[in-house]
C-alpha cells in the first residue's frame, strides 16, 4: 500500500480542558523498524480512560506531546523486519500508550492483539478494553457454580453489557444496582435477572432477592452504589472495583469488612494483558468475536465522528445519557 507522507493525528500537549490541549496535527508516518508493524487505523472509541488521560488522572500517562487513543481497530499494511505471527491485511488493535487516534500508526508487534475476524468495525474497534474487562473479572475472579448471584452497577456501560451477556452464558445471575427507575426495563433487556434501585433500602432489597448468597460485585462507580454492593455481598464475598464514574471515593461499611471478611480488589486489564499467558487471551477473543458476529452481545454506537472533529467528539463523550460508544473514524 502507498502510504502518504502525512497523515492526521490527535494530539495531546498537556492536560486539561480538552479545547486547550487537543491538538489535531499533520505528522509524518513512521515506516515500521524491526518487530514493528504499521498500521491503517480505521475507528477509535473514546473510553471513560481517554478521557481520564485528557485531565491527567489515568494510572500511567504518556509522555507528552503524544497521539491519543488506547483502544483502536488498525489494519496491518506494512510490517518490519523479524515479525512473525502477523501478515498484511490482519486487523489488531495496539495496546495502550501507543495512540489510535490517528491515520497511521506504527506499534511494535509484541504489543498488538489480532482480533477476531468478521466482525463489523464498529465492534472489533471495542472488544478489547471493556468486554475484554468483563471476560477478564469473570476469569480471575470466582462468583460461585451456575445459580451464583454476580452484583453490578452501571449495567448499561459497554463493561456492564458485556458481564451480563458473559455471566448468564455461565449460569450466573446478574443483579444489577441502577440510578433510575426508568432504566430497569432497558437494563432486563440486557440480560439482568434483578434490577435494584439505588437508594437507603437498596442493600436490604439486593440481600433479599439474592439470598445474601452473591461471592462477587463488580463496581464500576464507587461511592454509596459502592457501599450498597459491599453491604450485600455474602461472607468471604470479593467486591472488585475498576472504576470510579462517580468520582466519589470508595468508602467501605466496617461491619461488612469485619464481619463478613468482605475482598476488596481493584482490577486494570492493561496490566491483565501484560501478565496473562496469550493462550488466555485467545480464548478471550475467541469467545466475545463469536457473541458480536451471533449479535448475542452487541455494543452500540451513540456516533461516529472524523478526526478533523474530535472537539465535538469529545464533548459528546463527555455527556451522561449517549447510549453508546462515541467513535472516531480516522479514514471517514
Ligand atoms: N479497570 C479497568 O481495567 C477498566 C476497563 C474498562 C473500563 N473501566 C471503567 O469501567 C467504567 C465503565 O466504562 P465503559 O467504557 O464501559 O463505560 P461507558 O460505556 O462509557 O458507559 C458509562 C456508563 O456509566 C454510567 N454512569 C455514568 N456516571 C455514573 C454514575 N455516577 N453512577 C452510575 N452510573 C454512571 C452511564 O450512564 P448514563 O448513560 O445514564 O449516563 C453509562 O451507562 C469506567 O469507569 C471505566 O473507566 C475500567
Amino acid at each position: 500500500m502507498q502510504i502518504p507522507p502525512r497523515g492526521l493525528a490527535v494530539r495531546l500537549s498537556g492536560h486539561g480542558d480538552p479545547s486547550q490541549v487537543l491538538r489535531l496535527e499533520n505528522v509524518a508516518p513512521v515506516p515500521p523498524g524491526r518487530g514493528q508493524v504499521q498500521l491503517r487505523m480505521r475507528l477509535a472509541p473514546i473510553n471513560p480512560a481517554d478521557l481520564n488521560v485528557i485531565e491527567g488522572t489515568y494510572g500511567r500517562l504518556p509522555t507528552l506531546p503524544a497521539t491519543l487513543g488506547n483502544e483502536g481497530l488498525g489494519e496491518v499494511v506494512a510490517l518490519g523486519e523479524g515479525v512473525s505471527g502477523f501478515a498484511l491485511g490482519d486487523l489488531v488493535r495496539p495496546r495502550d500508550g501507543i495512540g489510535t487516534w490517528c491515520q497511521w500508526c506504527t506499534a511494535d508487534a509484541a504489543r498488538c492483539l489480532r482480533l477476531p475476524a468478521g466482525l463489523p468495525d464498529d465492534q472489533a474497534a471495542q472488544l478489547t478494553i471493556n468486554p475484554g474487562t468483563a471476560w477478564a473479572v469473570l476469569h480471575e475472579f470466582p462468583a460461585g457454580p451456575p445459580g451464583s448471584w454476580v452484583l453490578l452497577n452501571a449495567p448499561t456501560s459497554a463493561v456492564g453489557r458485556s458481564l451480563m451477556v458473559l455471566a448468564s452464558r455461565r449460569g450466573l445471575r446478574v443483579l444489577a444496582l441502577v440510578r433510575r427507575e426508568e432504566e430497569v426495563g432497558t437494563v432486563r433487556s440486557l440480560g439482568a435477572t434483578e434490577v435494584v434501585i439505588e437508594g437507603r433500602e437498596a442493600a436490604k432489597a439486593i440481600r433479599r432477592q439474592s439470598g445474601g448468597t452473591a461471592l462477587l460485585a463488580l463496581n464500576q462507580v464507587g461511592g454509596d452504589s459502592a457501599a450498597i454492593l459491599a453491604k450485600s455481598l455474602a461472607p468471604l464475598g470479593t467486591l472488585v472495583t475498576i472504576g470510579a464514574l462517580a468520582r466519589q471515593p470508595l468508602t467501605l461499611p466496617n461491619a461488612a469488612m469485619i464481619f463478613s471478611e468482605l475482598r476488596c480488589c481493584g482490577f486494570w486489564v492493561s496490566r491483565w494483558y501484560e501478565r496473562v499467558q496469550p493462550g488466555v487471551v485467545e480464548g478471550m477473543m475467541d469467545e466475545l468475536g463469536k457473541l458480536l458476529r451471533d449479535g448475542l452481545l452487541h455494543l452500540p454506537v451513540a456516533a461516529t465522528y472524523p478526526l478533523e472533529r474530535v472537539q465535538e467528539a469529545v464533548a459528546h463523550a463527555q455527556r451522561g445519557g449517549r447510549g453508546g460508544k462515541v467513535l472516531l473514524a480516522a479514514h471517514p
